[in-house]
């Protein structure tokens, strides 16, 4: 059987995807043009050569800078719809999309420009592609925790297109209990969780993340094979991980896909899942995903269709949805 056949057939559903990740060079160029805004690096190209990371920072660091054209409605409604529009052509039909208003307030951008150009496009994408979605808001963790709160009341207007909070940034030195009370209050609001633990960070932020943030689902998770008491709670909880292999490989948290955990993840009966998170900068959307994970590991259908129903299963979709995809 032909793997990127059905690879391509594949219903898709992705579930950490950063959208202020998926501004392609192009794109960038052209919103820095259009903002009148100066960038440092002279050319696409050389923006693209840039996009060679070490770790984790090294990454985070060209991502901050690449926000600094993101500021208008028309810009946000056009990144996200762009996004929409190559998923769609993918196979993806549901994508629950993070977004990180800090990295925009901060720079004078209101909340309600950021949020209303990326649900405007969300709305088309559901009408005119057919792809439906939901919003998760994005707490960065290199903050402090006056400035989440700060950004949960900003966001309390807008609670209906929100469906839950996550945590991201700067992993290393900012665990989920320092957030535990902004979670808190989230959940008091109706809001689900979710969290970053334990893409770069020890085993003990995923068991933070679970223990005081109550999440959901963890997202990346990858270290968590380091210790064998936290699998067998994952697994035991059905516990979704949002693992994003391509990341993993481009920010160097596994030399090269053959060595990433995910095989052995599965078949420790975790609720592994395949996505992008910030596909702009680290080489594919979700097909480029699965085919990474497919060639590594020579997965056949059996594989790829327990990782699209995964992700099916671990979307904040409602029953009735999820049937309608599986
Ligand atoms: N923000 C965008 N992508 C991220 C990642 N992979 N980890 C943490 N924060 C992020
Ligand atoms: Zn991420």
């Amino acid at each position: 059987m032909d793997m990127g056949a059905l690879i391509a057939r594949l219903p898709k559903v992705e579930l950490h995807l950063h959208i202020e990740g998926t501004l392609e060079p192009e794109q960038l160029f052209a919103f820095a043009k259009r903002n009148g805004v100066a960038l440092s690096h002279p050319s696409v190209e050389a923006l693209r050569a840039a996009y060679d990371f070490h770790n984790l920072q090294s990454f985070l660091d060209l991502y901050y800078q690449g926000t600094a054209v993101l500021q208008t409605e028309l810009d946000f409604y056009e990144l996200t719809m762009a996004y929409l529009e190559r998923v769609a052509a993918q196979g993806v039909v549901h994508t629950e999309i993070f977004f990180d208003p800090q990295s925009h307030t901060d720079r004078g951008i209101a909340f309600g420009t950021v949020i209303d150009g990326i649900t405007r496009a969300l709305t088309e994408g559901e009408q005119r592609l057919g792809v439906s979605s939901k919003l998760i808001l994005c707490f960065l963790r290199h903050l402090d925790e006056d400035a989440a709160f700060a950004t949960l009341r900003q966001a309390e207007p807008y609670l209906d297109r929100i469906v839950a909070v996550g945590l991201d940034s700067s992993e290393v030195g900012h665990p989920p209990s320092k957030f535990e009370r902004v979670f808190s209050a989230a959940r008091e609001h109706g809001l689900l969780t979710v969290a970053h633990a334990g893409e770069e960070g020890p085993p003990e932020y995923i068991w933070e993340a679970l223990d005081l943030l109550k999440v959901s689902r963890i997202d990346h998770g990858v270290r968590c094979v380091e210790d064998a008491n936290l699998v067998a709670r994952l697994v035991e909880e059905k516990m979704p991980l949002t693992v994003c292999p391509l990341s993993n490989t481009r920010l160097c948290v596994f030399p090269d896909m053959r060595a990433h955990t995910l095989k052995q993840m599965l078949d420790a009966g975790l609720k592994a899942t395949i996505n992008s998170d910030d596909p702009a900068y680290f080489g594919g959307y979700m097909t480029e995903n699965f085919t990474a994970v497919q060639e590594a590991f020579d997965f056949g259908p059996e594989e790829l269709l327990a990782l699209s129903l995964n992700s099916v299963e671990a979307s904040f979709l409602d029953a009735g949805a999820k049937a309608r995809i599986t």
